[in-house]
This record gives C-alpha cells, sequence and structure tokens, in this order.
C-alpha cells in the first residue's frame, strides 16, 4: 500500500517516537512517576505559551478548555465581545450564550482577520472579557494577537485567545502580549492525539474567577490549583496522552522552538506558492494574515472533488466548512509536517484538474 501523506488541521499526524512513548506499561495518576512527569509537561507548556503562568491540563479536547474559560471566569450577565471570522470564534460565542453570558458578535467578512480598531469601537468599561481566536482553522486567518493585547493593556477587561491551531506552531508569546487567557489543546501543532486540553490563566484572571457565579464542577480550575500544587489534577487524567505529549514536547524542544515556526512558515509559504503556481490562490484576503499552521485553499465549486481526488492519491487534506465548504478546502502544515510531504501534496494537485 502506498504510504498516506497526512496533511490534515488535526488531529495531525502523531510521529513514531510519541506512538512509541505510549507503548509502555500503564501507572497510576498518583504515582511519584506521574507527579515528575506532570512537572516536567508543565514546565514544557509554560515554554510554549511563553509565560510565567501556570499551565494546567485538562483531560478534554479542545473546547472543554473553551467551557473552563468561561465558567471559571465569567458570571450570568457578563457582556463579552467576541469578533466572529469563522467557525471557531462563532462557536465560542455561542458557547458563552450556553452559559447565558450576552455576548456582543463583531462580524468580520469571512477570509478576514479581525481589525483591532474595529473590534475595540465594541468594548467598554462593560467589557468583562474580548475573547480572540488566535488561528481561525475554518478560514485559515491568524490573528494578531499582540495588537489586542496593547489595546487593552491597563484595562479590566480579559483577553482571551483560542489558541488551539497556534500553539506550538505560531507564535504566541502570553506575558509578553498581555494575554489573559490561553487555551489549546494536544492534537495539532502538538503533535499528539486528540484527549487533552491546556489552559493558563495570568494575575487578572485568576483574580476574575473570585466572582463567577457560573456553575463548574470538572472544570473548576481553583480545584486544579490545589492540585497541581502536588502535581496532580482532580480526577483520572488521560495518562497515556501525557506520555505522548511528553515524547511530543521533547522533539519540539530538540528541534528548538523558533526553528518550529520557521518550518512552519516555510511549509506554508511552499503550499501558498504551489497552489498559485497551479492556478489556485488562497482564501484570506491577504497574505499577512493568512495562517501558518494551515493553509486555506480557494477552489470555488471543486472543493470537495479536490479533497477526494488527493485521497485518490494518498495525500489526506481536510474539507471546508460550512458555509464555504464547495469552495475551499484545507491542507494543515501544523506539526510533524516536512518539505517532501508538501511537494507530494503540489504533484498530487497537479494531477487533478
Ligand atoms: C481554532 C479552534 N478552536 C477550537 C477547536 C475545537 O477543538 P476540539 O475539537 O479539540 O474541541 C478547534 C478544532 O479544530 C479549532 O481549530
Amino acid at each position: 500500500m502506498k504510504k498516506e501523506v497526512l496533511l490534515m488541521v488535526g488531529p495531525t499526524t502523531v510521529p513514531e517516537r510519541v506512538l512509541q512513548a505510549m507503548n509502555r506499561k500503564s501507572i497510576s495518576h498518583r504515582s511519584k512517576e506521574y507527579c515528575d512527569m506532570h512537572q516536567r509537561i508543565r514546565e514544557g507548556l509554560k515554554k510554549i505559551f511563553r509565560t510565567q503562568n501556570e499551565v494546567f491540563i485538562l483531560t478534554s479536547s479542545g473546547t472543554g478548555a473553551m467551557e473552563a474559560a468561561l465558567q471559571n471566569c465569567f458570571s450570568v450577565g457578563d457582556e463579552v465581545v467576541v469578533p466572529v471570522l469563522g467557525t471557531f470564534s462563532e462557536q465560542f460565542a455561542s458557547m458563552a450564550e450556553a452559559h447565558k453570558l450576552k455576548v456582543i458578535r463583531v462580524e468580520v467578512d469571512l477570509g478576514e482577520a479581525a481589525d483591532v480598531d474595529k473590534v475595540m469601537e465594541h468594548v467598554t468599561e462593560n467589557t468583562k472579557g474580548l475573547f480572540v481566536v488566535h488561528n481561525e482553522s475554518s478560514t485559515g486567518v491568524t490573528n494578531d494577537l499582540k495588537a489586542f493585547g496593547k489595546a487593552l493593556e491597563g484595562s479590566d477587561t480579559l483577553l482571551i485567545t483560542d489558541s488551539v491551531s497556534g500553539a506550538g506552531g505560531l507564535e504566541i508569546r502570553m506575558d509578553e502580549w498581555n494575554i489573559d487567557i490561553v487555551l489549546s489543546s494536544s492534537q495539532k501543532a502538538l503533535m499528539a492525539p486528540a484527549g487533552l486540553a491546556f489552559i493558563s490563566l495570568s494575575d487578572k484572571a485568576w483574580k476574575a474567577t473570585e466572582s463567577s457565579n457560573l456553575p463548574k464542577f470538572y472544570f473548576d480550575l481553583n480545584k486544579s490549583r490545589k492540585f497541581q500544587e502536588i502535581n496532580q489534577t482532580p480526577n483520572t487524567p488521560a495518562v497515556y496522552n501525557m506520555f505522548a505529549v511528553e515524547e511530543a514536547l521533547n522533539i519540539i524542544f530538540e528541534e528548538g522552538l523558533d526553528n518550529v515556526y520557521k518550518r512552519h512558515m516555510e511549509n506554508s509559504q511552499q503550499v501558498i506558492e504551489g497552489i498559485r503556481k497551479l492556478g489556485y490562490d488562497i482564501f484570506p484576503k491577504d497574505d499577512k494574515y493568512a495562517s501558518r499552521t494551515l493553509t486555506a485553499v480557494y477552489a470555488p465549486g471543486k472543493a470537495k472533488d479536490i479533497v477526494k481526488g488527493l485521497a485518490e492519491q494518498g495525500i489526506i487534506v481536510n474539507a471546508g466548512l460550512p458555509p464555504i465548504a464547495d469552495d475551499v478546502f484545507r491542507v494543515g502544515t501544523m506539526g510533524y509536517v516536512y518539505k517532501e510531504d508538501i511537494d507530494a501534496f503540489l504533484e498530487a494537485l497537479s494531477k487533478i484538474n
């Protein structure tokens, strides 16, 4: 059988070394061996988020960490502003409404990034939180988090970011960029199976937990905080996924985080230039905010056939998401992806008309 090339937007390829790390005996999540590993992983994640704040490990997909952010830092009726630029930023807005927050959506044209000035027009002294997705995986657009952090400097509003498809592939600097909550998950640029999510809170966000009145139990972060002191979690964590994440972090730090970012830049650039040579274009309206962990390729009316045609040649990419599912397909360059994988993708694409 021909070897498949996975260029998915998550879950992504799990490197052989990471798979091997899971091929081992089980350990108790209350054992010293577990606690030592927990400590190493939390330290590693702090480097990925570039923060001095603690990073908490949740057994859930990324959406669980989004719920944790809401449930712990907000109260019924709190006003939050959400620039909506695609499926995942919309999901956060809907989730906040489900938790009875008052959501002000700032609609952004699909394919555009959130404009800081336009969004800030909606942020007032009543705004408890501004939620900005780092990398909108449905449209392949990256927001300028640094600019949002700067715009909110000195204000009481919390800046929350979903970096599910960013962290580990795109630069993020939680402390320097003044971000109050960063969350992510294991199955994208962090090269591990789905099942773990990560969340970090600034002092300002911890302060907000003191007055939050939303119901919380599984994702009660103050409970997690107590257990983190002994390098444990309140409930049974996905221990095998922890084995995986530890090894994936080892691989990332061996390559060097800056080199990893550079590889993501180069890979996505090769995709962008390659698809343009073949007569396609990217969906984002401007290269300057085109995602560097995935490329949304604009192929009006042909996207689904292309995904199928690539799969027949052993190249696995992802379909687009509504409402652009017929016109866009997505090529993941996050995590364990190298030039030869992109060469194979472009060659296969060139054979499809
Ligand atoms: C930007 C973004 N946010 C949130 C999610 C949801 O994450 P999960 O599927 O791990 O719950 C995804 C998943 O693709 C995503 O890309």
